[in-house]
């Protein structure tokens, strides 16, 4: 079978799509022949080296297609079904064995390019906006990368329980996405702070999403109303340096997190639970899920290379 694999840690140039044995399943396992494959952030930090891997590997860690074959021990699936995943290491393959712990089923009303569009940024932009802060009726949140993958999704969540938003993108065509997806105010970065303050009354916003990482960080500290919550997610324009935890302090007694989905969806019940809500509001229509680009395997360095540059919106999908 096709996958993508790496030798070496590096820019895109050391994505190779090659012949490699069909994988095995073995006790608690199912193989599963993959109908698309979502590209996130995270496989951008693994081929580059900031999280760690053991080479040579795979990459890619989400998708969603039909299971071929159960390992021993697998319960609660049948060959066939249609299932999806967020975290299975060689993804971006034809095929690839998942832990059945790992395995949701999709329901009648979703097709396998939506469930992989979904699930890793749509179970991020859920637990965000659910449980590491609880949005409610008139929550004001600032929300960098408006038009991204978990920018969108997360835009609307944030609508759908009653809040406010301000977003931000690098473009008007990103900006509009970002307000079709409800945003309250898009701006430009420099200018998130300001307009931030300005929507709150002066008072500062509830709490800062804040994925851009090194670029925006201190800038997302300044938009904080007192006892704000800063949520430090992700690291797109790199990782932010050291941090003195004076400035908490200093700024108002602010709260600062650096959350990840494992830690949110600890076992099978919680998974399940996101993943039913999630699937609900996509099978229902309040969810809006944008598949911005679609790439064969073969052309896995394009897709890197986009995502990288700040030429995607909505979603990344590879498609062996
Ligand atoms: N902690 C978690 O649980 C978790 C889970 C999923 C994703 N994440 C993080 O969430 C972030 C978004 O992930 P995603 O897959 O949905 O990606 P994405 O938001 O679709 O893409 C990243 C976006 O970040 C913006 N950006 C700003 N400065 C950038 C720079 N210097 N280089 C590249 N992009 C820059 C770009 O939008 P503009 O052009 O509009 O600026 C770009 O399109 C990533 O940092 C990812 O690691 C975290």
């Amino acid at each position: 079978m096709r996958a993508v694999r790496i030798t070496e840690t590096g820019g895109p140039e050391v994505l190779a799509v090659t012949d490699v044995p069909s994988p095995e399943p073995g006790a608690g396992e199912v193989l599963v022949a993959v109908e698309a494959a979502g590209v996130n952030f995270v496989d951008t930090y693994r081929r580059g080296g900031v999280y760690p891997v053991d080479l040579p590997t795979g990459l890619g860690s989400e998708g969603a297609g039909r299971v071929l074959a159960l390992g021993a021990g697998v319960d609660g699936f049948a060959v066939g079904d249609l299932v999806a995943w967020k975290e299975a290491a060689g993804s971006s393959a034809e095929q690839v064995v998942v832990a059945a712990a790992e395995l949701v089923p999709v329901p009648d009303g979703v097709d396998a390019t939506t469930a992989a569009a979904v699930l890793l940024q749509g179970l991020t932009a859920h637990y965000l906006c659910t449980d590491t802060h609880r949005v409610t009726e008139g929550t004001w949140c600032l929300l960098h990368a408006g038009a991204g993958g978990v920018g969108l999704l997360l835009t609307q969540m944030i609508r759908l329980r009653g809040g406010h938003v301000v977003t931000t993108t690098s473009t008007e065509e990103k900006a509009e996405l970002s307000r079709a997806a409800g945003a309250d105010a898009v701006v430009r970065y420099a200018d998130a702070t300001a307009t931030a303050r300005e929507l709150t009354g002066g008072r500062g916003v509830d709490v800062v999403y804040d994925s851009v990482g090194r670029d925006t960080f201190d800038a997302s500290l300044r938009a904080l109303r007192p006892r704000g919550l800063m949520v430090l997610f992700g690291g797109s324009s790199g990782q932010v340096p050291p941090f003195d935890v004076q400035r908490l302090n200093r700024e108002g007694s602010l709260f600062l997190t650096r959350p990840n989905l494992a830690s949110y969806t600890l076992d099978r019940a919680e998974l399940l639970h996101r993943t039913d809500e999630l699937f609900g509001w996509v099978r229902d229509g309040r969810l809006d899920v944008r598949v911005g680009h679609t790439y064969p395997l073969e052309q896995v360095r394009t897709a890197h290379e986009e995502l990288e540059g700040r030429r995607t919106t909505g979603k990344v999908l590879l498609v062996p």
